[in-house]
């Protein structure tokens, strides 16, 4: 009954990983949509790097993304079920990404369960949408999104548009985040050039 109810919904089981680079504000906004997108999900499974929380703290001056209803995993929690492709998360959201964490996904460095759970979503053909973000990029960085990438990785820059005309920070911030909800697969209204 359950194998045809998940058929039947094909609602998504999704992964959110915070991590230390600045865009907190994205993060936010990810997980604000979800919430409000909850009725094409099954499953929402969050994990935050240390840095993460100081860069939400620092930038967000709070420490609110302890209020959201979804489940939060340690860093370093291995018993996670997205650390298995066994679990069948379909998407994993990185945002925003560090050129860290983008560095240690490049090179199969799964050495926590942010890593690990990018590995597994690589290696299983699934989902994988890396918000990256830092200005300027370095050769480095350049050359780990391009392994990312062919290892079947989207790299979504934490880029703005204006075309829209965004009155707040948050709806500049709500540019980059409508793109990611539209690469998760998820139905939502949201600005569409040229449409009405
Ligand atoms: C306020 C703040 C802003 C940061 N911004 C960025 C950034 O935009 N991009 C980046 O790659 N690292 C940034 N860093 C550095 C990362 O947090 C750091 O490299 C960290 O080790 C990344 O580890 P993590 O990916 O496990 O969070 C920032 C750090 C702080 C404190």
């Amino acid at each position: 009954m359950r194998i045809f109810v998940n058929i039947m919904q094909k609602k998504k089981k999704i992964i959110v990983a915070i991590t230390g680079a600045s865009g907190a504000i994205y993060a936010k906004l990810v997980l604000d949509n979800l919430l409000k997108l909850s009725a094409q999900i099954d499953k929402v499974g969050v994990v935050m790097s240390d840095n993460a929380k100081e860069v939400w703290r620092c930038e967000l001056g709070n420490d609110d993304y302890d209020r959201y209803p979804f489940t939060f995993y340690a860093k370093m929690d291995f018993n996670a079920p997205f650390a298995s492709g066994s679990a069948k998360f379909d998407t994993m959201i990185i945002v925003p990404c560090s050129m860290g964490t983008l560095g240690r996904i490049a090179n199969g460095i799964s050495n926590d369960l942010i890593s690990r759970a990018a590995d597994v979503i690589l290696k299983e053909r699934r989902k994988l949408i890396a918000v990256v973000r830092d200005t300027p990029f370095n050769l480095i960085h350049i050359n780990n999104m391009k392994t990312v990438t062919e290892a079947g990785g989207i790299i979504c820059p934490a880029s703005p548009s204006f075309y829209s005309i965004p009155k707040t920070i948050e709806a500049v911030a709500q540019t980059v985040v409508s793109r990611i909800i539209d690469l998760a697969g998820l139905e939502d209204e949201s600005y569409r050039w040229n449409e009405d």
